[in-house]
């Protein structure tokens, strides 16, 4: 698949886990919502074949402030990824990295996306997050993208010898049924080293229970989005 990644997190976790140094940052998702750069130098090519990411710095989390006077400022990311110039990169997916607070520049990734993908902590208030974002979502639609689907929701961290996690996962498939992945993500350090190398945890350990547990993540995406083509 042709994937391009968009860092719209000012952490910029997902450039620096994909080894765009912070000072190579030179073209960044700031430019391309806020100066309106060409896509041509804000795109740029990974180590890694068909992957390409936006990448994104600090000053992103001023964005919020300065796009505040702007009338179009919560489609600024919509308008950009849907230029006539992005067709010819024939992408199968672009991924949004989202900041962890619902502000405008995740305001922005949900009116410029087809659907959301939540990953889910198994974690005691991990639930509690999630009806904040369903209220956002639910907004988001009425103003902007009725469209917008779930794409599933995904379990992290989880420790099937821990209590906690499986009641997360019981409360949250008894409340969210089939929106919950059949796939869980399970604690593993592997996942946690690989950003530290610069790399996917498919590439650093592709053979870890964390890499096999996101590539059937994977999987199971691209069979529900067969079936969503389908309908
Ligand atoms: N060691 C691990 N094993 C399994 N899953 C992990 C591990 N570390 C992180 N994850 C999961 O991978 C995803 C990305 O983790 P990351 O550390 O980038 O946090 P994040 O949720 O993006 O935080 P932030 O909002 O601060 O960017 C999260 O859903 C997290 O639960
Ligand atoms: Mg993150």
């Amino acid at each position: 698949m042709r994937v391009l990644l968009v860092d719209l997190d000012p952490q910029g976790n997902a450039s620096t886990g994909l080894g765009v140094p912070a000072d190579a940052r030179d073209h960044t998702t700031y430019d391309l919502l806020v100066e309106s750069a060409d896509l041509s130098d804000v795109i740029r090519q990974t180590d890694i074949d068909d992957l390409c990411i936006i990448p994104a710095t600090v000053d992103l989390s001023s964005a919020d402030i300065e796009l505040m006077s702007n009338e179009k400022r919560s489609f600024l990311l919509h308008d950009a990824l849907r230029q006539p110039a992005m067709d010819e990169y024939e992408w199968d997916y672009i991924l949004i990295d989202c900041p962890p607070s619902l502000n405008l520049l995740t305001v922005n990734a949900m009116v410029a996306a087809h659907s959301v993908l939540i990953p889910l902590q198994s974690e005691f208030f991990a639930l509690e997050g999630l009806s904040q974002l369903m209220l956002t979502l639910r907004e988001v639609r009425q103003a902007a993208n009725p469209k917008l689907r779930i794409e599933g929701i995904v379990l992290t961290m989880y420790d099937r010898r821990n209590n906690l996690s499986q009641q997360v996962e019981q409360d949250a498939r008894d409340n969210l049924g089939d929106l919950v992945f059949r796939t869980k993500i399970p604690r593993n350090v592997r996942v946690s080293e690989a950003p530290s190398y610069a790399m996917p945890v498919l590439n650093y350990d592709s053979g870890s229970l964390g890499a096999k547990a996101y590539r059937q993540l994977a999987s199971e995406i691209i069979e529900n989005n067969q079936e969503v083509a389908a309908e």
